[in-house]
Protein backbone atom coordinates (compact mmCIF):
# COMPACT_ATOMS: atom_id res chain seq x y z
CA UNK A 1 0.00 0.00 0.00
CA UNK A 2 1.42 3.48 -0.66
CA UNK A 3 0.68 6.08 1.40
CA UNK A 4 0.49 9.07 -0.75
CA UNK A 5 -3.15 10.71 -1.01
CA UNK A 6 -4.67 8.83 1.61
CA UNK A 7 -7.04 10.08 3.94
CA UNK A 8 -5.40 9.40 7.70
CA UNK A 9 -5.63 9.88 11.74
CA UNK A 10 -2.49 11.24 13.65
CA UNK A 11 -3.10 10.92 17.41
CA UNK A 12 -0.87 13.32 18.77
CA UNK A 13 -0.14 14.68 15.65
CA UNK A 14 0.79 18.07 17.41
CA UNK A 15 3.68 16.84 19.11
CA UNK A 16 6.76 16.31 18.72
CA UNK A 17 7.08 13.08 16.62
CA UNK A 18 3.29 13.32 15.28
CA UNK A 19 4.08 16.77 14.02
CA UNK A 20 6.98 15.72 11.73
CA UNK A 21 4.90 12.78 10.78
CA UNK A 22 2.36 14.95 9.87
CA UNK A 23 5.02 17.12 7.58
CA UNK A 24 5.96 13.77 5.79
CA UNK A 25 2.24 13.14 5.18
CA UNK A 26 1.50 16.07 4.11
CA UNK A 27 4.67 16.35 1.13
CA UNK A 28 2.82 12.68 0.04
CA UNK A 29 -0.60 14.59 -0.45
CA UNK A 30 -2.36 12.85 2.75
CA UNK A 31 -4.93 14.60 4.09
CA UNK A 32 -4.24 14.51 7.08
CA UNK A 33 -6.81 14.79 10.54
CA UNK A 34 -4.61 15.32 13.44
CA UNK A 35 -6.47 14.49 17.02
CA UNK A 36 -4.63 16.15 19.76
CA UNK A 37 -5.34 17.55 23.08
CA UNK A 38 -2.46 20.22 23.20
CA UNK A 39 -1.85 18.81 26.79
CA UNK A 40 2.13 18.56 25.41
CA UNK A 41 1.54 19.20 21.68
CA UNK A 42 1.64 22.70 20.33
CA UNK A 43 -0.88 24.30 17.76
CA UNK A 44 2.76 26.38 16.25
CA UNK A 45 4.12 22.57 15.41
CA UNK A 46 1.72 22.25 12.80
CA UNK A 47 0.58 26.02 12.53
CA UNK A 48 1.99 26.23 8.99
CA UNK A 49 -0.39 23.19 7.88
CA UNK A 50 -3.59 25.11 9.09
CA UNK A 51 -4.38 27.04 6.69
CA UNK A 52 -8.14 27.52 4.71
CA UNK A 53 -6.88 25.32 1.77
CA UNK A 54 -4.51 23.57 3.88
CA UNK A 55 -4.60 19.39 4.07
CA UNK A 56 -4.30 19.26 7.58
CA UNK A 57 -7.62 19.48 10.04
CA UNK A 58 -6.97 19.88 13.48
CA UNK A 59 -9.65 18.54 15.97
CA UNK A 60 -8.38 19.84 19.36
CA UNK A 61 -10.02 17.25 21.71
CA UNK A 62 -9.00 14.15 23.90
CA UNK A 63 -8.98 9.99 23.18
CA UNK A 64 -10.78 8.95 25.74
CA UNK A 65 -13.58 10.68 23.98
CA UNK A 66 -14.96 7.66 22.62
CA UNK A 67 -17.78 9.25 20.20
CA UNK A 68 -15.28 11.61 18.69
CA UNK A 69 -12.90 8.92 18.00
CA UNK A 70 -15.29 6.88 16.13
CA UNK A 71 -16.19 10.07 14.03
CA UNK A 72 -12.83 10.95 13.50
CA UNK A 73 -11.67 7.19 12.68
CA UNK A 74 -14.86 6.61 10.38
CA UNK A 75 -13.48 8.75 7.96
CA UNK A 76 -9.72 7.52 7.34
CA UNK A 77 -7.35 4.69 6.03
CA UNK A 78 -4.68 4.82 8.41
CA UNK A 79 -4.67 5.18 11.69
CA UNK A 80 -0.98 6.57 13.54
CA UNK A 81 -1.34 6.47 17.10
CA UNK A 82 1.03 8.59 18.49
CA UNK A 83 -0.68 10.46 21.46
CA UNK A 84 0.03 9.28 24.65
CA UNK A 85 1.20 11.11 28.38
CA UNK A 86 5.23 11.15 27.56
CA UNK A 87 7.79 12.12 29.94
CA UNK A 88 9.80 10.22 32.51
CA UNK A 89 8.86 13.01 35.20
CA UNK A 90 5.85 12.48 34.49
CA UNK A 91 5.48 8.78 35.01
CA UNK A 92 6.62 9.39 38.30
CA UNK A 93 4.84 12.42 39.13
CA UNK A 94 1.02 11.33 37.54
CA UNK A 95 1.02 7.27 36.96
CA UNK A 96 -3.21 7.80 37.07
CA UNK A 97 -3.03 9.78 34.03
CA UNK A 98 -0.11 8.00 32.08
CA UNK A 99 -2.63 4.66 32.62
CA UNK A 100 -5.85 6.75 32.25
CA UNK A 101 -4.68 8.00 28.43
CA UNK A 102 -2.09 5.49 27.34
CA UNK A 103 -4.20 2.48 28.06
CA UNK A 104 -8.23 3.94 27.52
CA UNK A 105 -7.32 6.10 24.67
CA UNK A 106 -5.77 3.24 22.86
CA UNK A 107 -8.56 0.87 23.43
CA UNK A 108 -10.61 3.40 21.93
CA UNK A 109 -8.73 3.87 18.61
CA UNK A 110 -8.38 0.23 18.06
CA UNK A 111 -12.26 -0.45 18.72
CA UNK A 112 -12.98 2.46 16.27
CA UNK A 113 -10.45 1.10 14.12
CA UNK A 114 -11.88 -2.59 14.01
CA UNK A 115 -15.75 -0.92 13.67
CA UNK A 116 -14.79 1.10 10.50
CA UNK A 117 -12.38 -1.14 9.00
CA UNK A 118 -9.08 0.65 8.70
CA UNK A 119 -6.44 -0.10 6.37
CA UNK A 120 -3.67 -0.24 8.87
CA UNK A 121 -3.28 0.77 12.94
CA UNK A 122 0.50 2.02 13.79
CA UNK A 123 0.90 2.11 17.46
CA UNK A 124 4.04 4.11 18.34
CA UNK A 125 5.49 1.83 21.43
CA UNK A 126 8.43 2.12 23.17
CA UNK A 127 12.21 0.52 24.13
CA UNK A 128 10.54 1.32 28.03
CA UNK A 129 8.47 -1.96 27.49
CA UNK A 130 12.05 -4.04 27.91
CA UNK A 131 12.14 -2.30 30.98
CA UNK A 132 15.46 -2.93 32.66
CA UNK A 133 16.32 -5.98 30.93
CA UNK A 134 20.53 -4.90 30.21
CA UNK A 135 20.68 -7.55 27.38
CA UNK A 136 22.64 -5.99 24.03
CA UNK A 137 21.11 -5.67 21.80
CA UNK A 138 17.46 -6.18 22.52
CA UNK A 139 14.87 -8.16 19.86
CA UNK A 140 11.35 -8.04 20.29
CA UNK A 141 11.12 -11.31 21.76
CA UNK A 142 12.91 -10.63 24.68
CA UNK A 143 11.72 -10.79 27.89
CA UNK A 144 10.36 -7.28 29.81
CA UNK A 145 12.17 -7.30 32.94
CA UNK A 146 10.15 -4.69 35.69
CA UNK A 147 10.67 -3.52 38.72
CA UNK A 148 8.39 -3.79 41.62
CA UNK A 149 4.66 -1.33 41.04
CA UNK A 150 5.75 0.81 43.95
CA UNK A 151 8.46 2.26 41.58
CA UNK A 152 6.16 4.57 39.27
CA UNK A 153 8.87 5.00 36.73
CA UNK A 154 7.64 1.02 35.70
CA UNK A 155 3.60 2.67 34.61
CA UNK A 156 4.67 3.71 31.57
CA UNK A 157 6.13 0.66 30.08
CA UNK A 158 3.27 -1.23 31.71
CA UNK A 159 0.89 0.94 29.81
CA UNK A 160 2.77 0.40 26.39
CA UNK A 161 3.00 -3.18 27.26
CA UNK A 162 -0.70 -3.12 27.83
CA UNK A 163 -1.15 -1.56 24.63
CA UNK A 164 0.73 -3.66 22.74
CA UNK A 165 -1.16 -6.64 24.24
CA UNK A 166 -4.56 -5.15 23.22
CA UNK A 167 -3.41 -4.31 19.76
CA UNK A 168 -1.92 -7.92 19.37
CA UNK A 169 -5.39 -9.24 20.60
CA UNK A 170 -7.82 -7.24 18.23
CA UNK A 171 -5.11 -7.95 15.25
CA UNK A 172 -5.59 -11.86 16.04
CA UNK A 173 -9.22 -12.24 16.84
CA UNK A 174 -10.65 -9.31 14.85
CA UNK A 175 -8.04 -8.81 11.65
CA UNK A 176 -6.82 -5.78 12.72
CA UNK A 177 -3.90 -5.11 10.50
CA UNK A 178 -1.64 -3.31 12.77
CA UNK A 179 2.41 -3.04 12.88
CA UNK A 180 3.82 -2.39 16.80
CA UNK A 181 6.59 -0.01 16.80
CA UNK A 182 9.16 0.50 19.54
CA UNK A 183 10.92 3.93 19.06
CA UNK A 184 14.58 4.00 21.11
CA UNK A 185 15.57 7.81 22.27
CA UNK A 186 13.95 9.91 19.82
CA UNK A 187 15.41 13.51 19.17
CA UNK A 188 15.28 16.74 17.09
CA UNK A 189 13.50 19.78 16.72
CA UNK A 190 10.45 20.59 18.68
CA UNK A 191 10.82 18.08 21.29
CA UNK A 192 9.87 19.63 24.68
CA UNK A 193 12.78 20.44 26.44
CA UNK A 194 11.42 21.38 29.95
CA UNK A 195 12.36 19.27 32.98
CA UNK A 196 9.61 16.78 31.21
CA UNK A 197 11.56 16.88 27.97
CA UNK A 198 14.33 14.32 26.58
CA UNK A 199 18.24 14.64 27.42
CA UNK A 200 19.07 15.67 24.17
CA UNK A 201 16.84 18.73 24.45
CA UNK A 202 17.28 19.28 27.96
CA UNK A 203 21.13 19.75 27.61
CA UNK A 204 21.06 21.83 24.56
CA UNK A 205 17.94 24.28 26.33
CA UNK A 206 20.59 24.46 29.44
CA UNK A 207 23.93 24.93 27.00
CA UNK A 208 21.83 27.60 25.03
CA UNK A 209 20.79 29.66 27.79
CA UNK A 210 24.29 29.30 29.77
CA UNK A 211 23.04 26.21 32.59
CA UNK A 212 25.13 24.01 33.50
CA UNK A 213 23.84 20.55 32.37
CA UNK A 214 22.13 18.00 34.67
CA UNK A 215 23.73 14.45 34.89
CA UNK A 216 21.86 12.46 36.56
CA UNK A 217 23.58 9.75 38.34
CA UNK A 218 27.35 9.19 37.20
CA UNK A 219 26.39 9.90 33.81
CA UNK A 220 27.71 6.61 32.51
CA UNK A 221 24.52 5.25 31.46
CA UNK A 222 24.17 4.56 27.56
CA UNK A 223 21.20 5.36 25.47
CA UNK A 224 20.88 5.16 21.86
CA UNK A 225 19.33 8.30 20.69
CA UNK A 226 17.91 8.02 17.34
CA UNK A 227 17.38 11.24 14.98
CA UNK A 228 12.98 12.20 14.25
CA UNK A 229 13.73 12.06 10.57
CA UNK A 230 14.76 8.04 10.88
CA UNK A 231 11.84 7.55 13.15
CA UNK A 232 9.05 9.30 10.56
CA UNK A 233 11.08 7.20 7.81
CA UNK A 234 10.30 3.76 9.64
CA UNK A 235 7.23 4.73 10.84
CA UNK A 236 5.36 5.55 7.28
CA UNK A 237 7.40 2.69 5.84
CA UNK A 238 5.45 0.07 8.36
CA UNK A 239 2.46 1.81 7.04
CA UNK A 240 3.06 0.53 3.14
CA UNK A 241 4.98 -2.73 3.84
CA UNK A 242 2.45 -5.89 4.17
CA UNK A 243 4.76 -8.00 5.57
CA UNK A 244 5.25 -5.58 8.46
CA UNK A 245 1.35 -6.25 9.80
CA UNK A 246 0.89 -7.95 13.17
CA UNK A 247 4.74 -7.32 13.88
CA UNK A 248 6.61 -5.61 16.80
CA UNK A 249 9.18 -3.87 14.78
CA UNK A 250 12.42 -2.04 16.59
CA UNK A 251 13.41 1.59 15.32
CA UNK A 252 16.49 2.64 16.90
CA UNK A 253 20.07 3.94 16.43
CA UNK A 254 22.26 1.27 17.36
CA UNK A 255 24.88 4.18 18.30
CA UNK A 256 25.41 3.42 22.26
CA UNK A 257 26.21 6.67 23.53
CA UNK A 258 27.03 7.76 27.40
CA UNK A 259 24.73 10.55 28.92
CA UNK A 260 28.30 12.14 29.82
CA UNK A 261 29.94 12.00 26.80
CA UNK A 262 26.30 13.44 25.05
CA UNK A 263 26.57 16.18 27.90
CA UNK A 264 30.31 17.02 26.17
CA UNK A 265 29.29 16.51 22.56
CA UNK A 266 26.62 19.22 22.83
CA UNK A 267 28.33 21.48 25.24
CA UNK A 268 31.19 21.45 21.85
CA UNK A 269 28.57 21.43 19.05
CA UNK A 270 26.97 24.53 20.86
CA UNK A 271 29.61 26.70 20.73
CA UNK A 272 30.14 27.10 24.90
CA UNK A 273 32.43 25.35 26.11
CA UNK A 274 35.01 26.73 28.68
CA UNK A 275 31.32 28.55 29.68
CA UNK A 276 28.89 25.64 30.82
CA UNK A 277 29.89 22.30 32.39
CA UNK A 278 28.40 19.17 33.00
CA UNK A 279 27.20 18.55 36.38
CA UNK A 280 26.10 15.70 38.53
CA UNK A 281 22.26 15.50 40.67
CA UNK A 282 21.66 11.85 42.08
CA UNK A 283 17.97 10.72 40.60
CA UNK A 284 16.37 10.73 43.41
CA UNK A 285 16.63 14.70 43.92
CA UNK A 286 15.41 15.11 40.44
CA UNK A 287 12.83 12.21 40.05
CA UNK A 288 11.96 11.78 44.14
CA UNK A 289 12.10 8.42 45.53
CA UNK A 290 9.80 6.25 43.19
CA UNK A 291 12.59 6.09 40.68
CA UNK A 292 14.64 3.77 38.94
CA UNK A 293 17.14 3.69 36.50
CA UNK A 294 18.82 1.31 33.85
CA UNK A 295 22.41 1.27 32.54
CA UNK A 296 22.12 0.85 28.62
CA UNK A 297 19.62 0.11 26.62
CA UNK A 298 20.29 -0.93 22.46
CA UNK A 299 18.20 -2.26 19.91
CA UNK A 300 18.54 -4.81 17.56
CA UNK A 301 17.19 -3.48 14.00
CA UNK A 302 17.78 -6.29 12.04
CA UNK A 303 13.71 -7.07 12.01
CA UNK A 304 12.94 -3.40 10.66
CA UNK A 305 15.90 -3.55 8.99
CA UNK A 306 14.52 -6.94 6.60
CA UNK A 307 11.09 -5.92 7.02
CA UNK A 308 11.01 -2.27 6.35
CA UNK A 309 14.46 -1.53 4.88
CA UNK A 310 14.97 -0.03 8.12
CA UNK A 311 18.12 1.98 9.25
CA UNK A 312 18.93 4.83 11.27
CA UNK A 313 21.26 7.14 8.90
CA UNK A 314 21.65 10.13 10.67
CA UNK A 315 24.93 10.34 13.31
CA UNK A 316 24.63 11.65 15.73
CA UNK A 317 26.39 14.80 14.89
CA UNK A 318 25.17 15.60 12.18
CA UNK A 319 21.65 15.34 13.84
CA UNK A 320 22.46 17.19 17.10
CA UNK A 321 23.81 20.38 14.69
CA UNK A 322 20.56 20.37 13.19
CA UNK A 323 18.66 20.35 16.44
CA UNK A 324 20.82 22.87 18.11
CA UNK A 325 20.73 25.06 14.90
CA UNK A 326 16.81 24.53 14.66
CA UNK A 327 16.54 25.66 18.90
CA UNK A 328 18.75 28.84 17.51
CA UNK A 329 16.64 29.75 14.89
CA UNK A 330 13.07 28.86 17.44
CA UNK A 331 14.70 30.61 20.39
CA UNK A 332 11.31 31.19 22.17
CA UNK A 333 10.75 27.60 22.76
CA UNK A 334 13.75 27.36 25.81
CA UNK A 335 11.53 29.54 27.73
CA UNK A 336 10.00 25.92 28.65
CA UNK A 337 13.27 25.64 30.33
CA UNK A 338 12.28 25.07 34.19
CA UNK A 339 15.97 23.59 35.36
N1 LIG B 1 10.18 10.77 22.13
C1 LIG B 1 10.66 9.55 22.34
O1 LIG B 1 11.86 9.36 22.54
C2 LIG B 1 9.74 8.36 22.30
C3 LIG B 1 10.32 7.10 22.54
C4 LIG B 1 9.49 5.98 22.52
C5 LIG B 1 8.15 6.11 22.25
N2 LIG B 1 7.60 7.34 22.05
C6 LIG B 1 6.16 7.40 21.78
O2 LIG B 1 5.94 8.24 20.66
C7 LIG B 1 4.70 8.93 20.79
C8 LIG B 1 4.92 10.42 20.59
O3 LIG B 1 5.78 10.91 21.63
P1 LIG B 1 6.47 12.35 21.57
O4 LIG B 1 7.85 12.20 22.02
O5 LIG B 1 6.17 13.00 20.29
O6 LIG B 1 5.71 13.08 22.77
P2 LIG B 1 4.79 14.39 22.76
O7 LIG B 1 4.41 14.63 24.18
O8 LIG B 1 5.46 15.49 22.03
O9 LIG B 1 3.54 13.91 21.92
C9 LIG B 1 2.39 13.31 22.50
C10 LIG B 1 1.20 14.06 21.94
O10 LIG B 1 0.01 13.43 22.44
C11 LIG B 1 -0.90 14.47 22.85
N3 LIG B 1 -1.76 13.90 23.88
C12 LIG B 1 -1.41 13.49 25.14
N4 LIG B 1 -2.49 13.05 25.80
C13 LIG B 1 -3.55 13.15 24.94
C14 LIG B 1 -4.93 12.86 25.04
N5 LIG B 1 -5.45 12.36 26.17
N6 LIG B 1 -5.72 13.10 23.98
C15 LIG B 1 -5.22 13.63 22.83
N7 LIG B 1 -3.91 13.93 22.68
C16 LIG B 1 -3.09 13.70 23.71
C17 LIG B 1 0.00 15.57 23.37
O11 LIG B 1 -0.63 16.85 23.40
C18 LIG B 1 1.14 15.52 22.37
O12 LIG B 1 0.90 16.33 21.25
C19 LIG B 1 4.15 8.56 22.16
O13 LIG B 1 3.20 7.54 22.01
C20 LIG B 1 5.37 8.02 22.90
O14 LIG B 1 5.01 7.09 23.89
C21 LIG B 1 8.37 8.46 22.07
Amino acid sequence: MKIEGLKVLVTGGAGFIGSHLVDRLVDASCQVIVLDNLSTGKLENIAHHLTPNGKVRLVKADIRNVELVNQLVKDCQVVFHEAAVVGVKRYVENPIDVIEVNVLGTHNILEAARKHDVERLILASTSEVYGKNIKAPLSEGDDRVLGPTYIDRWCYSTSKALDEHLVIGYHRRYGLKPVILRYFNVYGPRQECSAYGGVVSRFIAQALTGRDLTVFGDGKQTRCFTYIEDIVEGTIRAAEVDEAIGKILNLGSTNETKIIDLAHLVIKLAGVEGKVKPIYIPYEKFYGRWYEDLPRRVPDVSEASKILGFSSKTNLVEGLRETIEWYKRNFNRLSEITL
